[in-house]
């Protein structure tokens, strides 16, 4: 397995990327951002992705995305094909596009949000965080990328403050002041479990409620 840094000759494999990605989603039945192949080909053209592939053979994508003026960094889209997922493909790509942004953009705090257990659980080993959406990016042109998911309705509802996504953040100047500190908790995946239950009980139950209420 080869994982790299993607350049123009892996422009060929953006629609494959963009199905792979739109049809875990149908499957997962969650929320997700919704790519094109031309934003992906940027991607890659711009140095700021990563793809893995067996030979020829497309197994996994992540890129990198700038917010805030470059004050922010977001790795994003990660997806594994189905046929290479449980073998620690989604961590290795992780790593890749997580060393690569730090070094491209050393001064950049890096987030992500999402709703997805095992890349709260990558995230979680390379150091980020779990945080309020207040910590994250206010730039308008992050937070539209949500419009195309299908939960969008619920982060306007709660003004921006909350969703069903878990906001997760790096951040290179407190990492540097406790560079010897671990985590203050162990990660504990019955935490965020609970956390995501919780959540989807509280937002999605509502807007079941809301839509029965409007039937009647
Ligand atoms: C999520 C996804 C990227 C994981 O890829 P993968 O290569 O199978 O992941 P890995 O094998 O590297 O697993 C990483 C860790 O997460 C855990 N994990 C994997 N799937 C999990 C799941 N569904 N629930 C909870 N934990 C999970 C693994 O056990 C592993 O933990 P470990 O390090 O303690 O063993 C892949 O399933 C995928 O592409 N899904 C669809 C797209 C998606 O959800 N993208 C994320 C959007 S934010």
């Amino acid at each position: 397995m080869q994982i790299l840094i993607a350049n123009d000759t892996h422009i060929g494999y953006a629609q494959e990327i963009c199905d792979t990605i739109e049809e875990s989603a149908k499957q997962r039945g969650t929320g997700i951002a919704k790519r094109t192949p031309e934003y992906i080909t940027t991607k890659i053209q711009n140095g700021n992705a990563v793809i893995a592939l067996e030979g020829t053979k497309f197994a996994g994508f992540c890129y990198i995305e700038t917010w805030g003026h470059g004050k922010f960094v977001a790795n994003s889209g990660l997806i594994v094909h189905p046929d290479f997922r449980g073998k620690g493909l989604a961590t290795d790509i992780k790593k890749k596009v997580f060393e690569h942004s730090r070094k491209k953009f050393p001064d950049a705090k890096i987030f992500g949000i999402t709703t997805g257990l095992a890349v709260m659980k990558i995230n979680y080993d390379l150091g980020y965080e779990p945080v309020t959406f207040s910590e994250l990016t206010d730039d308008p042109s992050f937070w539209n990328g949500c419009k195309t998911c299908r939960n969008f309705d619920i982060l306007t509802r709660n003004e921006g403050r909350m969703c069903l996504c878990t906001g997760m953040l790096y951040d290179p100047v407190e990492k540097e002041k406790n560079k010897k500190a671990q985590h203050k908790h162990k990660y504990d995946s019955k935490v965020l479990t609970r956390l995501k239950n919780i959540k989807e009980s509280l937002f999605l139950n509502k807007e079941k409620k809301k839509e029965k209420e409007s039937k009647k």
